[in-house]
């Protein structure tokens, strides 16, 4: 029997080439999105229902019309600076609303779950590749709200047969290959996003945010890993559980890192665009380098990326890039 599952946020970036990867492997797959950041064209696989986790009763006619074998939950706030800024956002959307969710599939019986994690729970370490059982030490809301989100899962697992596999993701960039979707979100923060934007003239210039760490030039080290290998570990995660292998908790992320003023670099040499970049302050909520050791992912679920190049993430990035504003600009052409 195919196995039905439901998708939480499947309309927005990472989500959508999750559902893309479901659909080709056979999943029957069910999108809950509030469409707040996500787009309809972007789930291309199943059934999209529009709606909100903070509402109660969608959740409850939701999980009351479809017997669901597993969930992934994707839908989240995303952005650091703005958790500082405004951390109940955060707590409302990222924390009460994996409540919400976990109540409603305590209620209905679904007992495996694959959740969107964050390098951000482990703060400031003091090494920079980091292990999965290092005590988490987030330093901005964003990675407490799913600090708490986290801890909530393994909670209601140790009090029930619900299973788990939490991934941890580092700094998630690229596209499909094919540009049928990417990173479509108003107002982007991410660095690649932000560069590339730069590159086609949909942005004027952009800001390095700090160049006094402690690294090779200055810059913000982080592990790069390009969304179509992260989504192929949410299949694998799904398989896992089928399989009875029990719970996980696993970084995902290449186990290397690139500064900002490489990144630049790397957008500046693919677009040929030489694009104005100023030095700026250090952002809030930064942590200097994070790296993944990746080696309990690749054991546990036998992951082998297949994107681990920064060339072919920025050029992915730069080809989503180019084809969405083509797209913004002649809406009837698509
Ligand atoms: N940066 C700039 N200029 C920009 C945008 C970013 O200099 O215009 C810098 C940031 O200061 C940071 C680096 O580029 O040093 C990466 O910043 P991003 O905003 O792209 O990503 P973050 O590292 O802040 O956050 C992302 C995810 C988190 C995850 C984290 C862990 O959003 O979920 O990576 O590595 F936890």
């Amino acid at each position: 029997m195919t196995d039905r599952v439901l998708v939480t946020g499947g309309a927005g970036y990472i989500g959508s080439h999750v559902v893309r990867q479901l659909g080709e492997a056979g999943y029957d797959v069910v999108v809950f999105d509030n469409l707040s950041t996500g787009h309809e064209w972007a789930v291309t696989h199943g059934e999209l229902v529009v709606g909100d986790l903070a509402d109660p009763e969608a959740l409850e006619a939701l999980f009351a019309a479809n017997e669901f074998d597993a969930v992934l939950h994707f839908a989240a706030h995303i952005i650091v600076p703005e958790s500082v800024a405004d951390p109940l956002k955060y707590y409302r959307n990222n924390t009460r609303n994996t409540l919400n969710l976990l109540g409603a599939m305590s209620r209905h019986g679904v007992n495996r779950i694959v959740f969107s994690s964050t390098a951000a729970v482990y703060g400031m370490p003091d090494q920079q590749v980091l292990t999965e059982d290092l005590p988490l030490a987030p330093i901005n809301p964003y990675g407490a709200s799913k600090m708490m989100s986290e801890r909530m899962i393994m909670d209601l697992a140790s009090a029930s047969d619900l299973d788990y596999v939490i991934l941890r993701y580092f700094n998630v960039a690229g596209a499909d290959p094919q540009t049928r979707l990417g990173q479509a979100t108003p107002e982007a923060t991410h660095l690649i996003k932000v560069a590339c934007e730069c590159a086609t003239g949909a942005r004027g210039g952009m800001q390095i945010f700090g160049t006094d760490y402690g690294t090779r030039d200055g810059t913000c080290v982080r592990d790069y890993i390009h969304v179509e290998d992260l989504a192929s570990a949410h299949v694998r995660a799904l398989e896992h559980m089928q399989q009875g292998n029990g719970s996980e908790i696993l970084n995902c992320g290449y186990g290397r890192g690139f500064t900002v003023r490489e990144v630049i670099d790397v957008v500046k040499r693919l677009s040929g665009v030489d694009f104005p970049v100023t030095e700026a302050e250090r952002r809030a909520g930064d942590p200097e380098a994070l790296m993944a050791d990746n080696q309990r992912i690749r054991r546990r679920l036998d992951w082998v990326p297949a994107y681990d190049d920064l060339d072919t993430i920025v050029q992915t990035a730069l080809d989503w890039e180019r084809h969405w504003q083509a797209r913004q600009n002649n809406p009837t052409d698509q």
